[in-house]
């Protein structure tokens, strides 16, 4: 049974303070749900909180709570305020959207960075609908929607960039969302679930991830300039000379091409995502290079990590800018 009549329900949204999770707090209270967000950035759920309630029916109400999805602590506190502000024991919809990319060579990396990375991706869904199930299961129809992405099918953003924490923890989040739906089919069957997989949306993920795992350009030291230095100029760029303010802003302008040049937007994702919701479909594929993505991986799964896979998908017209964004390819090579 889907939820297609979202007004006057309670969706609770993490990291609602930018990017789809924004666009999902304004579309949602838009329609006259009550929403209730966290996110680390107070000042962003402020001007989110703003712009949804300039859209939204008189009498929706829209909260806003600091927690860090990666502690558990956290998230039951934010759980207790949530039903505390909302006046209630139970939501409607729960929507595990935080996320950062980080963590991505296990070889190399700071195990600090590697778990923050996976402790948000994927503890943060996890511990989520631990402390929320509770408030669900109260509810007379529920549906649970966790954001995995094109990783949590295909473990890569290209043959020169490790990506492990974000891909271990976006495939647990895949793989948990599908068990759920036969234990909430037995156990809970008023609860639906749907796991979100977008390919390159234009959001600010890159450079919040940076400032969240304290590698934001401002934040890194000239050692740690130096050895990004090292690492892209063996992937051939020509940066062997460039003084360190001109390697933090290559990390800004990158940052920038990310956001900008994606093939889709945050409002078109979420729109895709409530909608998906809607209809009560379990799998949500966002944007035709997800589509792309998905296709190619089962239809040779032998190959996905080739570097032929990648330029097939180029050649397609997919993912250039997500390459090259992350350092993955460069203009010259493709
Ligand atoms: N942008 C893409 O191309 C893309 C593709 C596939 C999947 N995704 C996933 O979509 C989700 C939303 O990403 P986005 O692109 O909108 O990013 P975003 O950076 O614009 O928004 C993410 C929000 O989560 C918040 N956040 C980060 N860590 C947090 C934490 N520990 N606790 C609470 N809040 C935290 C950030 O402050 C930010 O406001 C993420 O799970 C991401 O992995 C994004």
């Amino acid at each position: 049974m889907s939820m297609t009549n979202f007004s006057g329900r309670l969706a609770v949204i993490t990291g609602g303070g930018a990017g789809m999770g924004r666009e999902l707090v304004r579309q949602l209270a838009a329609e006259g749900c009550h929403v209730a967000m966290c996110d680390l950035n107070e000042a962003n759920m402020t001007e989110t909180r703003e712009l949804a309630l300039a859209d939204a029916p008189t009498g929706t109400r829209v909260s806003s709570h600091r927690c860090d999805v990666s502690e558990p602590d956290q998230i039951q506190a934010f759980r207790d305020a949530v039903l505390e502000a909302h006046e209630t024991d139970h939501i409607h919809l729960l929507f595990n959207n935080a996320g950062i990319g980080g963590g991505g060579s296990f070889v190399k990396d700071p195990v600090a960075s590697w778990e923050k990375t996976f402790n948000i991706c994927w503890g943060g869904v996890y511990h989520c609908c631990r402390a929320f199930l509770p408030a669900l299961l109260a509810a007379d129809a529920g549906h649970i929607v966790n954001t995995s992405s094109i990783n949590g099918f295909w473990a890569s953003i290209g043959p020169q960039t490790p990506h492990t924490a974000y891909s271990a923890a976006k495939f647990a989040v895949k793989g948990f969302s599908e068990a759920l739906i036969t234990d909430l089919r037995i156990n809970a069957p008023h609860i639906g679930v749907s796991v979100v997989m977008p390919g390159h949306i234009g959001t600010s993920i890159v450079a919040n991830s940076g400032v969240v795992l304290g590698r934001s350009p401002e934040q890194m030291t000239s050692d740690e300039i130096g050895d990004l230095r090292d690492q892209l100029a063996a992937t051939g760029l020509p940066v062997g000379n460039l003084p360190d303010d001109a390697i933090r802003e290559l990390i800004r302008q990158r940052a920038r091409d990310f956001r900008d040049n994606a093939p889709t937007s945050a409002a078109e994702a979420a729109n895709v995502i409530i909608e998906g919701v809607r209809a009560g479909r379990w799998r949500i594929l966002v944007g035709e290079d997800a589509g792309i993505v998905d296709h190619l991986v089962r239809s040779d799964p032998e190959a996905a990590y080739e570097p032929g896979f990648v330029t097939r998908m180029m050649e397609q017209g997919h993912l250039q800018q997500l390459m090259e964004s992350t350092g993955s390819t460069t203009r010259s090579e493709s």
